[in-house]
C-alpha cells in the first residue's frame, strides 16, 4: 500500500474527541470504582431493588451475627431521614458479634492503613468498647482496633487499622466488650491509599486505569441511571453531595443498590484529578424511555408544575459548579471542600430518550432556560435510541430547529456495521450541533469483545477524526463491568476484588487517547488490488498534536495477510527515528498488548502493518 500525507490540507479537530463515559451499571460504582469496601454500610437495602426475586436484599443484605447475637433493623431516631435504616445488635454475652462481608469479601493488602468510621450508639446508656477486627472465616486476624461507644446519642467514630498480611476474603466484625444493645449505620472501611489519597475516595486500580485512557472530559451519571426508571428514580444531584449520611441512596434501575457514595462531588474531583472536562448528564424532565413508567396520566414526564423546581435544580447545578463564593450553591460547593469553582462547560440534558411531544415540551424549556441564564455552557441534547434506517430523524429535526450546540448518538453494532460505515460522519452538515459519540462499541457473537471488535473501533476512531470537526467527543460504553456481576456486554475494563482487567478495545481506546492530535492532515491510502472489499479494511488518519508539533500516524489493517506500506510525506521536518507501536495478534484474541518498536523514517519510508493490526507511528520534530 502507499500512503499520502497531504499536509497542505489540515484542519482544526476538536481537543475533546476522547472521553470516558461512567455510568453505575455492572456494579460499578458500589463494589467497583468507589474505594468503599463495606456492602450495604447504610443498612438501606430494599427487597424491591431486585424486584423482589432475591430474598437476600433486604437491609441486612452482607451482615451477619455470630453466637447468639440479634440484629434487627430500626428506624426510629435515625442519624438523618435521607438514611433512615439503622442497625441494632443485642448481645447476651461477651464475644459475639456483627459481621460485615464486604463486596463478597474484603480484599486487604499487607501493609497498608485503613479507615474504619461508624455511626454507633450504646442503647443501654453506658460507655463500652468494640473490639473492631478484620479476619477470615478461619479465624486469620488481619488487623485489629478497638472503639469506645459513649452513650446513646449518635456518634461517629473513626479510626486507623494497619493490616499485616493481604487477603482477598476477610470479614468484618465488631465484637462489644459488653453485652448489650447498640445501634450502628454508616458502618464504613476505605484502604487509606485510594486514588490521589482522597478520602471517600476511589479504587487507586481502576481509577489509574481510567487516568491511563487520558480521557479529555468524563460523562456521568449515566446512561439510563441518569433518568431512571420512572419518575421517582431520575437522578438527582443534590441528593448525592454533602456528608455521607445525609445523602438519599436510592434503587439503581440496574437492578441493585446506588448508595450515592461516589456523588456530584467525587465525580467532578475525579475530573478535576485527572485534568478531564465533566460532562454530566441531566434527565430531560422525562425518565427512561419517558413512555410507561411514570405511573397513570405521567407517561414518565415530570408533572408540569414541578417544571420550573426541575429546572432551578439544574441551574443550581450550574451555579455550584461554577458560582463563586457570593453565590449560594457556589458557598454549598466550598462547604463541602471544594473552593475554587470547577468550570463546568458541558451539560448534557436527555439520555437516548424517545423524541416525544412529552420530551420535547420538557427538553425546550430546559434548554431555553440554561440558554438564557448561562449562554456560555454547551448543552448536549438527545438524538434518541439508535434505530437502523431512521438515523435519528426526529431527534436531528428538533436540534436543528431550536440550533443545540451538541446531540449525543448511540450506538452498539457488529463488525460489519463498522467497517462499512467509516464515511458515517463524512456528510453530515458542518453548519448543523456538533455530534457527540456518546455511547458506542462492536460486538460479535454473545456480545463479546476481542481484538476483531477494537479493530473496527480503530476504523471508526480514524474515521472520527477524519470528522474531527463535527464530531467533538466520543466515549465508548460501558466502561466497566464487576466480574460476577455483568449485566451489558461488551464493556471496556472488567475487574474484581483485586485485579483489573483490561480489554484490548481499552488498548485501543488509551492509544487514541494518548496520542491525539487537535490538527486534521489528510492523507490517501491506495491498495494495488483496487477491490472495495480490501480498501475498507485499510485505513489511516494523520493527526498533529498541537502542542508538541508531533506527526502522529494511525494505520488500522484488518486484513488477514500483512500490508507493506509507503508512507509519503511530502513535508519532512522530523527526526529520522520514531516510536513505533503495534497492537496485533489473532481475531479472537481477548488479551493483546501493544509493542513499542523503532521506526526509521524520511520524507519517504516503508513499514509494515500486520495483518489484524492497529499501528501508530509518533514522529517527533526536530
Ligand atoms: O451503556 C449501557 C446503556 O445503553 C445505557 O445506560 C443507555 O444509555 C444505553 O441504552
Amino acid at each position: 500500500a502507499q500512503v499520502t500525507v497531504d499536509f497542505q490540507k489540515r484542519k482544526p479537530i476538536s481537543s475533546t474527541l476522547m472521553g470516558i463515559f461512567f455510568e453505575d451499571l455492572n456494579y460499578a460504582a458500589d463494589g467497583g470504582l468507589y474505594a468503599e469496601l463495606i456492602q450495604n454500610r447504610d443498612f438501606e437495602y430494599k427487597l424491591s431493588e431486585k424486584g423482589g426475586n432475591d430474598k437476600s436484599w433486604t437491609a441486612t443484605k452482607a451482615w451477619q451475627t455470630t453466637g447468639q447475637a440479634k440484629l434487627t433493623i430500626d428506624s426510629i431516631r435515625p442519624i438523618h431521614y435521607n438514611n433512615s435504616h439503622f442497625a441494632v445488635l443485642t448481645t447476651t454475652q461477651k464475644g459475639d458479634a456483627l459481621v460485615a462481608e464486604g463486596y463478597e469479601g474484603i480484599a486487604l493488602k499487607a501493609g497498608e492503613a485503613y479507615y474504619l468510621s461508624l455511626f454507633a450508639k450504646n442503647m443501654t446508656g453506658k460507655n463500652s468498647k468494640l473490639s473492631i477486627q478484620l479476619k477470615d472465616a478461619s479465624g486469620k486476624v488481619f488487623a485489629v482496633g478497638v472503639v469506645n461507644v459513649k452513650g446513646t446519642i449518635w456518634q461517629k467514630y473513626e479510626i486507623s487499622l494497619l493490616v499485616k498480611e493481604s487477603t482477598a476474603n476477610a470479614e468484618l466484625s465488631i465484637v462489644p466488650e459488653t453485652a448489650g444493645q447498640y445501634a450502628f449505620d454508616m458502618i464504613s472501611l476505605f484502604p487509606k491509599n485510594t486514588f490521589k489519597g482522597r478520602r471517600n475516595g476511589l479504587r487507586a486500580d481502576i481509577a489509574q486505569a481510567l487516568a491511563d485512557l487520558h480521557p479529555r472530559f468524563v460523562r456521568f451519571p449515566g446512561g439510563c441511571v441518569a433518568h431512571g426508571n420512572g419518575l421517582d428514580n431520575i437522578y438527582r444531584w443534590k441528593n448525592t453531595i454533602g456528608k455521607l449520611e445525609e445523602r438519599k441512596p436510592m434503587f439503581n434501575l440496574w437492578g441493585y443498590h446506588q448508595s450515592m457514595g461516589i456523588g456530584y462531588g467525587e465525580y467532578f474531583q475525579f475530573c478535576e484529578d485527572i485534568g478531564a472536562q465533566p460532562l454530566p448528564v441531566i434527565a430531560a424532565g422525562v425518565c427512561c424511555q419517558n413512555s410507561s413508567v411514570g405511573g397513570a396520566g405521567q407517561q414518565g414526564g415530570i408533572p408540569m408544575e414541578q417544571m420550573d423546581s426541575y429546572i432551578q435544580d439544574i441551574l443550581d447545578l450550574i451555579e455550584w459548579a461554577n458560582g463563586d463564593l457570593t453565590t449560594k450553591w457556589g458557598k454549598v460547593r466550598a462547604a463541602n471542600g471544594h473552593i475554587k469553582p470547577y468550570n463546568l462547560k458541558y451539560i448534557g440534558i436527555g439520555n437516548e430518550d424517545l423524541i416525544t411531544d412529552l420530551f420535547e415540551e420538557r427538553f425546550r424549556m430546559i434548554f431555553k432556560a440554561i440558554k438564557a441564564k448561562y449562554p456560555e455552557i454547551i448543552v448536549i441534547g438527545t438524538v434518541g435510541p439508535w434505530s437502523e434506517g431512521t438515523d435519528y430523524v426526529e431527534g436531528w429535526k428538533l436540534a436543528n430547529e431550536i440550533a443545540i450546540p451538541m446531540v449525543d448518538e448511540h450506538y452498539y453494532q457488529s463488525p460489519g456495521w463498522f467497517i462499512n460505515n467509516q464515511d458515517y460522519y463524512d456528510n453530515y452538515d458542518r453548519s448543523k450541533s456538533k455530534v457527540y459519540l456518546g455511547e458506542y462499541a462492536a460486538h460479535i457473537g454473545g456480545r463479546a469483545n476481542n481484538l476483531h471488535t477494537s479493530l473496527v473501533e480503530a476504523l471508526h476512531l480514524n474515521s472520527l477524526e477524519r470528522n474531527g470537526d463535527v464530531v467533538s467527543m466520543s466515549s465508548y460504553a460501558p466502561l466497566l463491568a464487576k466480574e460476577g456481576h455483568t449485566q451489558w456486554k461488551p464493556d471496556l475494563i472488567f475487574f474484581n476484588n483485586t485485579e483489573v482487567k483490561t480489554t484490548v478495545d481499552y488498548e485501543v481506546q488509551k492509544l487514541y487517547g494518548v496520542h491525539a492530535g487537535e490538527s486534521y492532515i489528510a492523507s490517501q491510502v491506495e491498495l494495488s488490488d483496487m477491490d472495495s472489499y480490501l480498501q475498507k479494511r485499510v485505513s489511516v488518519s494523520v493527526v498533529e498534536d498541537s502542542k508538541t508539533k508531533d506527526l502522529i500516524i494511525k494505520l488500522v489493517n484488518i486484513l488477514p495477510t500483512s500490508v507493506d506500506t509507503k508512507l509519503n510525506l511530502k513535508e519532512f521536518d522530523y527526526l529520522p527515528e520514531a516510536l513505533k507501536i503495534t497492537l496485533t495478534g489473532k481475531l479472537k484474541d481477548t488479551k493483546v498488548l501493544p509493542v513499542e518498536s523503532k521506526q526509521s523514517v524520511g520524507s519517504s519510508f516503508y513499514t509494515n502493518l500486520p495483518a489484524h493490526s492497529l499501528t501508530v507511528i509518533r514522529l517527533q520534530r526536530k
